[in-house]
């Protein structure tokens, strides 16, 4: 293999410009020229692809977002756009790509394997939901921002004795939610793998307050329903004084943590060491410490599942 390009795509993710780095510093490192594609599978399509050098990855390890800006495409899904990114890397000469991404770009990376052009798939997500990996890139940065914020949060809670429910992102997944719950010590962590009764949560609210409790804490992820809509019932509910803080992008952005910088390196040099040993339609990912890879086929048929025991574990703490 002497070209490879690689892009980002669908939600960006703190992290994505170290596995950018790494792709490209791997790459020339063993003599293969490398290619970024500017706006994922639209940019792909439409050509928008330069070739880069050392220098073009210098300064951006402890950068958020990503230098080659990402995109959700509808019309690479179409027969005729992925005819069209097939076209583009052909003209480029380019020989295998490296997808930087969550599930629907994996998606995409399928699609390309299928009609014989070789994909690796690199997670990169802050909602931690994809299969075969413990982590996604991102994840570790996302639950820093949610913690600080929900910690700021907290002050003016005790202060003036309310209810907080904190929407976090996952929109299928509870892992952000999960994870700053357990950090937080959250009175209940709402996520959509788990059902939580609304009157449990009622009835631990009451509970706390006639203990004395200043203030309390609830983390709903986004994929549960509407963190305003809630609010409203539990302050109806309760008769506590309820708010709502709604996170939203803020936690896609931001430099990003030691553990996603160290991630992204790892995952991204696997993905081209899968290239050079002539792999197509792998995803890497990290399980147990070891960076591993699998089928993308089959991660795209497999549920991320959330961790029972932190589940557990943060229902017992927040008795
Ligand atoms: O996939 C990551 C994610 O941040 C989800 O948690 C969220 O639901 C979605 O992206 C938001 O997407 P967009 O930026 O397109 O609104």
């Amino acid at each position: 293999m002497k070209k490879i390009g690689v892009l980002t795509s669908g939600g960006d993710a703190p992290g994505m410009n170290a596995a950018i780095r790494a792709v490209v510093r791997k790459a020339i490192c063993h003599n293969i020229e490398v290619y970024g594609i500017k706006y994922g599978f639209q940019g792909l399509m439409e050509g928008t692809i330069e070739k880069m050098e050392i220098g073009s990855v210098g300064d951006i390890i402890h950068r958020g977002g990503t230098m080659l800006y990402s995109a959700r495409s509808e019309a690479f899904k179409t027969e005729e756009g992925q005819q069209k990114a097939i076209e583009q890397l052909n003209k480029f000469g380019i020989e295998g790509l490296i997808v930087i991404g969550g599930d629907g770009s994996f998606r995409g990376a399928q699609k390309l394997t299928e009609k014989g052009y070789p994909c690796i798939g690199v997670p990169g997500t802050i909602d931690n939901d994809i299969a075969g990996t413990d982590f996604t890139i991102g994840f570790d940065t996302a639950l820093n921002t949610v913690i600080e914020a929900i910690d700021k949060v907290r002050d003016t809670a005790t202060s003036h004795k309310r209810t907080y429910i904190i929407e976090v992102m996952g929109r299928n997944a509870g892992d952000i939610a999960l994870w700053a719950g357990l950090a937080d010590g959250a009175e209940s962590i709402l996520i959509p793998e788990k059902k939580e009764k609304f009157e449990t949560v009622v009835q631990k609210l009451k509970r706390g307050h006639k203990r004395g409790k200043k203030h309390s804490i609830i983390i709903l992820a986004e994929g549960v329903g509407s963190g305003i809509e809630y609010g409203k019932r539990i302050e109806e509910a309760t008769d506590l004084e309820t708010r709502v803080t709604v996170l939203g992008h803020i936690q896609r952005g931001g430099s990003p943590s030691a553990a996603d910088r160290v991630l992204a390196s790892r995952l991204a040099a696997k993905a081209v060491d899968l290239l050079m040993a002539g792999k197509a339609g792998r995803m890497v990912g990290i399980q147990q410490n070891e960076i591993v890879d699998h089928e993308i086929n089959k991660i795209l048929h497999e549920q991320h599942t959330i961790n029972d025991d932190m589940y557990t574990l943060s229902q017992e703490l927040s008795i």
